[in-house]
């Protein structure tokens, strides 16, 4: 089995894999919209207290066992692999659709690197937003099947430290611009009354656990590959701080500009792909501003998409024994396959059920629902079934913190995940 070469490379992964879309649109307009800066409470406490817990116990579980997520969820429990399968498929749904964005997120990369200027609405009435997914899909494909020495850690060793030197540029310009104090104002001035809302709780907690990428079995997989002596709660606090520095410095650079040129405060691809772009057309060296944002999207969510490719690729290797590059040939297609209506929902074609396009159903089925049930699966399987010797050997943690982490995981999470899920079912 591949080791990481060093444990940089698997902080640089971890981070790749957290820092994604998820920081750069969704992040900045959830605490617009959920009380400004009074929300970074609930969101401080769930990514403490919820998904640092879950994401040292994974790399411990990952590091422990030295297995893919199937043969883990195996090795908890007798007949739990089918559970591990099931995480698999979640993953792979998200997978399926995030590619598609990732794809939208390419388009605006080489439109920018041409110089044209293309409106969201045409993009997509057309059959563009299919090709540039299959393009994510085979480059997701292509470098999943170099491995994790020549295809994750060349990624991500040279894309990290890009995106956070994008990040810091643009947030530097971002505090010149006369928008940017009415723009913090927006996304930071607290709201406290909305902190009385059960739904705002449960937007922190759900935005906590996709940011960091916890409860899919990503960390389990890329703890898998990680050396002997490298320090797991250390790393789980770097890959943290990390998260949350991309998330604040992308609500910084959105902001800024949406008040600077005068225009609305959107959600979601509305905000990345048509507001931003119009006030790159309304600044000078405007088209350098907007290569430099599109390439930070792109290489976020690419770095994001291989590591839930990752997950699907060393399941099917370990469980059925082909070969790497055979994996990921077989997932490429069944990718395609799967992410075709989500793509085609954005294009000419414009494929809907009961109304909704179906990339924006994924999102709230397999995206929020499935991630939040996945996650409590996951911190069911591994905190019960496994002592707490192997938690203590694995992270060296002292008796204290480590009766913190085991009651978290014991306790806190399964009763907070249940309860979003039920939630968000209703
Ligand atoms: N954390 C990624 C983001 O913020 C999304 C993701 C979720 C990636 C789960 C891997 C696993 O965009």
């Amino acid at each position: 089995m591949e080791r990481w070469s060093s444990r940089l490379v698997f902080i640089l992964a971890a981070i790749g894999s957290a820092v994604g879309i998820g920081n750069i649109w969704r992040f900045p307009m959830i605490v617009g919209q959920n009380g400004g800066g009074a929300y970074l409470i609930p969101y401080f406490l769930a990514v403490v207290c919820l998904a640092v817990p879950l994401m040292i116990l994974e790399m411990a579980v990952g590091r422990h066992w030295r297995s893919n997520l199937v043969a883990s969820f195996g090795l908890a429990g007798r007949k739990l692999e089918a559970v591990g399968w099931l995480v698999c498929l979640i993953v792979l749904l998200i997978l399926s659709y995030y590619l598609v964005i990732t794809g939208w997120t390419l388009a605006y990369l080489v439109f920018s690197l041409l110089g044209s200027g293309v409106s969201f609405s045409a993009f997509s009435s057309s059959l563009q937003p299919v090709i540039f997914f299959m393009i994510s899909v085979l480059v997701t494909g292509v470098i999943a099947s170099l491995g994790v020495n020549m295809g994750i850690e060349r990624i991500v060793s040279f894309m990290i430290p890009f995106v956070f030197l994008i990040l810091l540029a643009l947030t530097l310009f971002s505090i010149s611009l006369p928008g940017f104090r009415p723009g913090m104002d927006f996304f930071l001035r607290p709201d406290y009354s909305m902190l009385s809302r059960p739904e705002v709780w449960i937007a922190a907690i759900g935005q906590a656990f996709f940011s960091l990428s916890v409860g899919m079995g990503v960390l389990i997989t890329y703890g898998s590959y990680l050396k002997t002596d490298a320090d797991i709660p250390q790393s789980a606090l770097i890959i943290t701080f990390f998260d949350l520095l991309a998330s604040m410095l992308a609500g910084m650079v959105v902001f800024s500009l949406v008040f600077t040129f005068g225009l609305e405060p959107a959600a979601g691809a509305e905000l990345a792909f048509s507001t931003l772009p119009r006030a790159f057309g309304l600044m000078p060296y405007g088209r350098v501003f907007s290569v430099l944002f599109f390439a930070l999207l792109f290489s976020a969510a690419l770095t994001s998409a291989i590591s839930m490719m990752e997950v699907n690729v060393a399941a099917i290797m370990g469980q059925s024994g082909v070969s790497r590059k055979r994996a990921s040939l077989f997932l490429v297609i069944l990718l395609a396959g799967i992410g075709a209506p989500s793509a085609l929902s954005y294009s000419s074609l414009d494929l809907r059920f009961y109304g909704s396009r179906i990339l924006d159903l994924m999102d709230v089925s397999v995206g929020t629902v499935g991630l939040s049930f996945s996650a409590l699966l996951v911190a069911i399987a591994f905190r019960w079934f496994i002592s707490d010797d192997v938690l203590a050997r694995e992270t060296h943690l002292s008796r204290r913190q480590l009766s913190a982490v085991s009651n978290l995981t014991k306790y806190a999470i399964p009763i907070a995940l249940l309860m979003i899920t039920v939630a968000m079912i209703m």
